[in-house]
């Protein structure tokens, strides 16, 4: 696994976007052979889907043939609610780029039958070839998309219930109102996400220090399913030097260390 150190958010999101618009560029994808991404909601992705609009915009990377594949949705929020991640993902990106309606994936979390939306979900990727690239952000206990602790490391996509800490951190998007949060979300498995040919994780901030620390230095574990990563041939975490609070010295000058001619994200599109 591999964690790349930035001085702060701005350059993280920036690394990420970078990194993303260079492999798909590599990919040259087609109408025969598109690209897939998987893509998170939540205000950790906001920096890097900016710097690929800017992107998109400069001409120096398109989406025209990008399968796009959502973690989560909340259960039983309208569709057009402010906090839907549908609303968040049209508003914060897919609005701005050149993205086939088509294209594009979230999980109906209004659907009739859940268990059906979530395993149609899963087919839906079997048929496009698999995830090429999944990004994400991790929530301050670790969870990657809505597993929360205690998931099972090789799930799939299905119904899961919110713990108390995750309905409180998400309570700032719904007037601090802890009633106002869904308290179910359809989510991807950890092991969908771990099916991806690639996956990259963007960390930042004081309060993701405990769940970076686990991830870098603890073992895999479910209490934190972040750690699932470290399973993964090709994990990518990009961090800002907030989140890495709790790392010890020895971890963190190795990782500054080993990627050091990685850091600058002007590198990446050259
Ligand atoms: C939610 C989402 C996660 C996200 C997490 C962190 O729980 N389901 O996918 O990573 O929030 O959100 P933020 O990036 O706003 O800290």
């Amino acid at each position: 696994m591999r964690l790349i150190i930035e001085p702060d958010y701005d350059l993280l999101s920036k690394w990420a976007a970078n990194y993303v618009a260079a492999k798909i560029t590599k990919a040259n994808p087609s109408a025969q052979k598109p690209f897939v991404l998987g893509l998170p909601t939540g205000s950790s992705p906001l920096g890097m889907y900016k710097n690929l609009i800017e992107l998109y915009k400069a001409g120096k990377v398109s989406f025209e043939h990008i399968i796009t594949f959502n973690m989560d949705e909340y259960v039983a929020l309208p569709q057009n609610h402010p906090q839907s991640y549908y609303t968040f993902m049209w508003e914060n990106f897919f609005s701005h780029i050149n993205i086939k309606k088509e294209n594009v994936h979230i999980l109906n979390g209004n659907a009739p039958d859940l268990e059906k939306e979530c395993a149609e979900y899963e087919e839906e990727m079997k048929k496009v070839g698999g995830i090429d690239l999944f990004l994400g952000g991790i929530g301050p206990d670790g969870h990657i998309a809505f597993n929360e602790p205690g998931s099972s490391l090789s799930s799939r996509t299905r119904i899961k219930t919110l713990t108390t800490d995750t309905i409180i951190a998400n309570s700032r998007f719904f007037d601090n109102d802890v009633n106002k949060v869904p308290k179910t979300a359809v989510t991807v498995g950890v092991g969908t996400v771990l099916d991806a040919k690639e996956v990259l994780i963007m960390v930042n901030g004081h309060n993701k220090a405990r769940a970076l620390q686990q991830v870098a230095e603890g073992a895999i574990n479910q209490m934190w399913t972040i750690t699932a990563l470290q399973l993964h041939p090709k994990g990518i975490i990009v961090a800002d030097e907030a989140a890495c609070a709790e790392l010890t010295v020895g971890v963190y000058k190795y990782f500054k260390d080993i990627e050091k001619d990685n850091l600058n994200p002007d590198s990446l599109l050259k």
